[in-house]
């Protein structure tokens, strides 16, 4: 009789954002009159760039001509794609990356997921707390993991690195030596930032250990302060020891269109193997390349249109994120984040747990944040918001949340 993985059956309930949009239809449900205002999911409200929205345009008709039309992308991404990014993400930032060492892939939440698959099922993984549920979940899906502990509200065989108000949110170095470390900056969940003096830290650690880094920076475009990194390997040695996942979904609204990428040095070997041919292994047999259209919207995202439209548009959730920061704060709660990052990461009031605060602002105010301990046991009595929202129905929420 067929046998099902049983690492599955580790997972306690449904992705968090299923649940949370589940439970958010059942209360709308049950009062169509309330306007409810969504500040949970990280998704973006802004229509596509004019600059993107012609890419798009002339790439359809591309497709609708014999002599251009376009079938299975390269595997590992369009050149001209490749290219652009190695250019303005990379070398316009003093890092040593080739067009050759970038991965187009279809966004950063499908990277981030599949990474762990050219690791070891044997390795130890370690993870902020809180942290972006993805990392964890595929990791106990590919038997990474033990059981999930009910009492400490995570897994077995993971080191959870507690980011607390007491750190500034940033993690230590563990006690236990890790093989696999994921850390995302600027972070989803709390919006803190690291210093490259920080990040630094972290990769001699990995290359004096053989860790490998595997580095999200999907929030990079949000960073406002000097000294904060763009990307990992502004320090020195990270090509020997890190992996960066990038997305076009925050820098650029590709949410619903979808584009990513990952970056692996071709330095990064591990038992005599170079991770990227690994990961070049892996994309070639199961994955057929992001759409040209999309990869050519990609494209458009670098040109100078491009890159002054979109500055715009992170200006406009910006500006959304210091009006929910000063809101917040003005009515008396404890505040981080919000000032490298999209989100915006607040204390409970009088001591609520993070889903008694989610449940009483969704039925007292009608707004939709989501509840920090969905993203670890040190997320418990914290709340996030995001600024992804438009700025009217921001000012709406931040409104409400004053009124209570
Ligand atoms: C979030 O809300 O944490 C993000 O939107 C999730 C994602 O980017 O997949």
């Amino acid at each position: 009789m067929t046998t099902i993985n049983k690492n599955y059956l580790k997972l306690p309930g449904s992705y968090l954002f299923s649940n949370i949009a589940k439970k958010v239809s059942a209360y709308q449900e049950a009062h169509p009159q309330d306007q409810i205002v969504r500040l949970g999911i990280g998704d973006v409200t802004q229509p596509l760039a004019p600059a993107v929205i012609d890419a798009l345009h002339k790439a359809v008709d591309e497709m609708a001509r014999g002599e251009t039309f376009h079938g299975y992308a390269p595997d590992l991404g369009y050149e001209f794609l490749r290219t652009a990014i190695a250019k303005n993400d990379y070398a316009d930032r003093g890092c040593a990356i080739s067009a050759d060492e970038i991965f187009v892939s279809d966004g950063a939440k499908s990277d981030s997921g599949n990474i762990q698959e050219i690791f070891g099922v044997d390795n130890k993984v370690a993870v902020c707390d809180p942290v972006y549920p993805v990392y964890v979940d595929t990791n106990v899906m590919a038997g990474r993991t033990g059981e999930y502990n009910r009492d400490r509200e995570n897994f077995d065989g993971v080191i959870y690195m507690p980011c607390l108000e007491e750190n500034g949110f940033l993690p230590e170095l563990p006690k236990e030596t890790p093989d696999l470390i994921y850390l995302c900056f600027p972070n989803n969940p709390s919006g803190a930032a690291i210093t490259k003096e920080r990040l630094q830290e972290w990769v001699d650690y990995a290359n004096k250990t053989g860790a490998v880094i595997i580095y999200d920076a999907a929030y990079e475009a949000y960073i406002t302060e000097e000294g904060i990194p763009h990307s990992i390997y502004e320090c020195d040695g990270a090509r020997t020891c890190a992996i960066e996942i990038r997305s076009f979904s925050k820098n650029a609204g590709f949410t619903g269109v979808r584009l990513g990428f990952t970056v692996v040095p071709k330095d990064l070997v591990r038992e005599g193997v170079r991770l990227h041919d690994l990961w070049a292994r892996r994309h070639g047999t199961k994955f057929n390349g992001a759409p040209y259209i999309v990869q050519k919207a990609g494209e458009a995202v670098y040109s100078p249109e491009g890159k002054a439209q979109l500055k715009e548009q992170v200006a406009y959730y910006m500006r959304n994120a210091h009006y929910i920061y000063n809101g917040l704060k003005d009515a008396g709660y404890s505040v981080s984040g919000g000032v490298n990052a999209p989100y915006i990461w607040l204390k409970t009031p009088r001591g609520m747990t993070s889903w008694e605060f989610f449940d009483h602002l969704l039925e007292k105010a009608h707004v939709v944040g989501t509840p920090g301990s969905g993203f670890g046991a040190a997320g418990e009595g914290y709340f996030r918001l995001t600024a992804f929202g438009s700025y009217e129905n921001t000012q709406e929420a931040i409104r409400r949340i004053q009124a209570l």
